[in-house]
């Protein structure tokens, strides 16, 4: 029996992989009302660093200035067993395990779209799977980082084309925002936060990451934005040690880091109390608990929407006439298999005769 998140990421891509076959159907709007998780947050404020660890894999291009200038759809498949791979969209037939040629491709891919426009960003996703026994089942997107000015001869347009991508995001009812501050810059002064408020201002679907606590003044620490009292949002803020530049220098794995990081926490007596509630493993967990949480409350919504895009599949594949051997018959029918699927397991979490929450 499948988990309801893993079907959603299923159905995320089955829409994704049809493409302009959906186009005129509730397709759109279904893609539109599956939840995902976004990032985002100044430049280098750590917002691939913290995909990353909430991934426990190293497969971000990351650094100084912008360097993820197209937005990244990652889909993190939870299997039960056998070694790790990724995919991408584009290159359907190709299983990636080796994560440093992920990482390249994720830069070529974004150099071949912006190269080819002539363009510093480019509002085309990138769409990644991984599959893995390590990894909790979550959607997220790895967003370019806001910014104040242009540097470096780009455009004047790009300050404001950055946060119109981004806001396209996170505007989405069904978008949870990540909301990505570094601890040694002062928070009123966090892009994060000043995007979020805006297009969440109760904070229902904020998130606040605290990232770079490693790095703050001696003698300052982040207990009470961590206690809730700094900034207060309706989930508490997450603290979380990244990697430095030079620990990506030196390639201390993402193994060691955790450890470091956990270590970090449960070490500083500021915040040995907090340690529970920390970290990146501890998000990750947190957020895949809160997806699921949020799915269960949509059901009836998704379910009606769900029906309906049934039922307009079978339309269509019977305007386009049996047997389906077309591309796009293809993929519709494969679709159809997957809302009907969707459907049967939505109708058991109703029924109740299914207990079982996310495993994590
Ligand atoms: P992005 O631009 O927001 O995606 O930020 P990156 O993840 O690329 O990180 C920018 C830089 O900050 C990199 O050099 C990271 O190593 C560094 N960094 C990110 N998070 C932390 C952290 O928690 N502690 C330290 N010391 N460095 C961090
Ligand atoms: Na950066
Ligand atoms: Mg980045």
């Amino acid at each position: 029996m499948e988990s309801l998140i893993s079907l959603v990421n299923k159905i995320q891509r089955a829409c994704t992989a049809l493409g302009d076959h959906g186009e005129g159907s509730s397709l759109p709007t279904l893609w539109d009302s599956l939840p995902a998780i976004a990032v985002v947050g100044g430049q280098s404020s750590g917002k691939s660093s913290v995909l990353e660890s909430v991934v426990g894999k190293d497969f971000l291009p990351r650094g100084a200035g912008i360097v993820t200038r197209r937005p990244l759809v990652l889909q993190l498949h939870r299997i039960d067993e056998g070694k790790e791979y990724a995919e991408f969209m584009h290159l359907p037939k190709k299983k990636f395990s080796d994560f440093a040629a992920v990482r390249q491709e994720i830069s070529d891919e974004t150099d071949r779209e912006t190269g080819r426009s002539s363009k510093v960003i480019s509002t085309v996703p990138i769409h990644l799977s991984i599959f893995s026994p390590n990894v909790v089942n979550l959607t997220l997107v790895d967003l370019p980082g806001l910014t104040k000015v242009a540097v470096d001869g780009q455009p004047e347009s790009i300050v404001q084309d950055i946060e119109n991508m981004v806001r396209s995001f996170i505007e989405k009812p069904n978008c949870i925002i990540l909301a990505i501050s570094p601890a040694n810059q002062d928070l009123a002064t966090s892009d994060a936060i000043k995007i979020s408020r805006e297009v969440d201002p109760k904070g229902d679907r904020t998130f606040g990451v605290l990232t770079k606590i490693d790095l703050m003044d001696q003698g300052t620490n982040a207990v009470d934005i961590l206690e809730g009292r700094g900034y207060k949002l309706r989930y508490p803020w997450v603290g979380v040690v990244n990697r430095s530049q030079a620990d990506i220098n030196k390639s201390v794995d993402m193994i060691a880091a955790r450890r470091r990081e956990r270590d970090y926490f449960n070490t500083t007596p500021e915040y040995r109390h907090l340690t529970e509630r920390m970290g990146s493993e501890y998000l990750g967990k947190m957020l895949s608990k809160h997806l699921e949480v949020v799915i269960k409350s949509r059901i009836p919504g998704l379910q009606s929407l769900i029906t309906k895009t049934i039922s307009e599949l079978e339309t269509e594949l019977s305007r386009l006439g049996k047997p389906v051997a077309a591309d796009a018959g293809g993929k519709l029918y494969m679709i159809m298999e997957i809302c009907r699927a969707f459907d049967q397991t939505f109708k058991e979490h109703l029924d109740g005769t299914r207990s079982g929450g996310e495993k994590i």
